[in-house]
């Protein structure tokens, strides 16, 4: 790469700016996330390249895109290039006699000039005197217009839809996020760990799991069909959450966390359920109250929200034109979510306290608050709005009957009408939950009972009075043998968290579906490619 390209043809006279230049990408979310801080010995980043705003024109610039649109002037054509790393294009200014190939969608290296733009959309634009197509496109085909898409429309082709400058700014997002919480998991030194995908069991015992079995390929006798036992000798599911297995690893080497894909075969048609998404996990060993937990969750998420604040990805959400953000909560709504995340401090209350509180106004709810149904989103929305006061909002101790099996009752509460759990709901405005966790049920007799009362066990395992590994029955994602086993020997009190991280990206960008901050979503009915 040429010395000028990389912007090292005036190094002496420009290392006060380009200290000032790293020092700025010092806060660790920008240095994690390097790639978009100037680095004088890689290829420039359209984002860097529109950082760059010397006074003097700088020859030889190189820059790989792709042609997002093109305005054709007499003897020039203003071409607008986009690379995924910003929400704004770079303008090249190319010579009519250079500009073939130059269409919609293309790939391409343009190189010349980096110079003052006279126009009032860029500081800077590139005088291009070379061209080299690397990727023809042809424009007549090519679906991804500048012109507004609806979200439903882009939806229709995953594929091309990850180009769109909102999809890259989504993507860049999600990246950050990872980064910056890696950051924050290892600082808080927890192990990062790799729970199994596929599994035996049915953590939440909902019965939304999906089946997995072997494609079916004809036998000799021209039969095609495969019984879904027969790969691992017994049913196996892809899993709905890692928790039991990271319960498993939390015994063995402290508090665990993990990022995984987990499944789930609800057949809701909302904008808040895919089929399959990612979901944060972490579990806590020797903690034996909830507000631990509790508090790893709010300072993980604030520790989150506020160093993806000042990066340039979250300041270009904000800042977006209207056109791109035509499919996204209004900008100073979501920067009001960011403002909640970043605050301390946020409420906690009951169950019995929520259920009181909604019943004052209950002619506000189509389905009544009542003591032991679960909350509707009408009356989440309600608390979020109400309690939270823009911050989350943490609803606690749950009725028994309507939780998992694996959560920890609770101490009586004189308040309470029935049997609780100590257990939490994450709620946020609009969207209602983005985080569930609890205390975990680690005594042997009371975890078996709870597995009775839910029905978790077979009717011959309940007769023997104990589940034994490998001896319980393989239906109905009981196989829960193992489980019962990590409390016989060493169970200390732990707890832990799984946290909807597709729906808190989707809170965070304001985007009004989780297909849409998916970039190939899965939601019932739909798997396109
Ligand atoms: O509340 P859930 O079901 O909790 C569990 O699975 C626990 N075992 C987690 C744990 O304690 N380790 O799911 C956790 C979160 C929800 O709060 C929600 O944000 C998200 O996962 N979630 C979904 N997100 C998208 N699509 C779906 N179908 C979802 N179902 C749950
Ligand atoms: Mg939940």
């Amino acid at each position: 790469m040429r010395r000028a390209a990389l912007g090292l043809a005036a190094w002496p006279a420009r290392r006060s700016a380009a200290i000032a230049r790293v020092s700025r990408c010092n806060s660790y979310a920008n240095r994690v996330i390097g790639r978009r801080c100037i680095s004088h010995h890689t290829n420039q980043s359209i984002a860097q390249l529109l950082q760059w705003k010397p006074a003097e024109k700088a020859d030889d610039v190189v820059v790989n895109g792709y042609v997002r649109s093109v305005r054709s002037m007499k003897a020039h054509r203003f071409v607008s290039l986009g690379d995924g790393s910003s929400l704004a294009p770079l303008q090249a200014l190319v010579h009519t006699d250079q500009a073939q190939g130059l269409a919609v969608g293309a790939a391409v290296r343009l190189t010349g000039s980096w110079v003052a733009s006279p126009g009032n959309s860029q500081s800077h634009e590139l005088h291009a005197s070379k061209v080299e197509v690397l990727g023809p496109s042809d424009p007549k085909t090519f679906p991804i217009q500048k012109k507004y898409q609806t979200p439903e429309y882009l939806r229709t082709m995953p594929h091309l839809r990850p180009r769109t400058p909102l999809q890259g700014l989504l993507l860049r997002l999600r990246s950050d996020a990872i980064a910056t919480l890696t950051h924050f998991f290892a600082s808080q030194r927890f192990t990062q760990t790799h729970p199994p995908i596929i599994t035996s069991s049915d953590c939440e015992g909902a019965g939304e799991v999906f089946t997995l079995a072997p494609a079916t390929k004809p036998d000799r006798s021209g039969s095609k069909s495969v019984p879904e036992d027969s790969f691992f000798r017994s049913k196996k599911y892809l899993t709905v959450s890692t928790q039991l297995h990271l319960e498993a690893l939390a015994q063995a080497v402290g508090n665990v966390w993990t990022l995984s894909p987990v499944f789930r075969a609800e057949q809701s048609d909302t904008s808040r359920h895919l089929s399959e998404f990612y979901m944060l996990e972490a579990e806590m060993s020797f903690v034996d109250n909830l507000e631990t937990v509790m508090d790893l969750t709010e300072n993980m998420l604030r520790s989150l929200s506020t160093s993806l604040f000042a990066t340039t990805t979250i300041q270009e959400l904000f800042s977006r034109s209207a056109q791109i953000g035509s499919g996204l909560a209004p900008a100073d709504e979501v920067k009001r979510r960011w403002e909640g995340l970043m605050q301390p401090s946020w409420p906690r209350i009951t169950y019995t306290e929520a259920i009181r509180l909604l019943q004052q106004k209950a002619e506000l709810f189509t389905l009544k608050p009542t003591w032991g149904a679960g909350l509707q989103s009408e009356h989440e929305k309600f608390l979020a709005e109400h309690v939270g006061g823009g911050k989350p909002v943490f609803v606690t101790n749950y009725p028994r009957d309507i939780k998992a099996f694996y959560m920890l009752e609770a101490q009586s509460d004189p308040q309470s009408p029935g049997a609780t759990v100590e257990c939490f709901d994450l709620l946020v405005p609009e969207l209602c939950e983005i985080a569930g966790g609890s205390m975990r049920e680690h005594r042997l007799p009371h975890l078996l009972d709870a597995m009775r009362r839910h029905g978790v066990v077979t009717p011959a395992s309940q007769m023997a009075g104990e589940i034994i590994a490998g001896q319980d029955s393989h239906d109905s994602g009981s196989n829960l043998g193992w489980y019962v086993d990590l409390r016989r020997w060493g169970c200390p009190p732990h707890g832990g968290f799984g946290l909807g991280f597709d729906r808190l990206l989707s809170y965070m960008a304001g985007v009004q579906t989780v297909r849409d901050i998916v970039a190939f979503p899965r939601w019932y009915g739909r798997c396109d490619c």
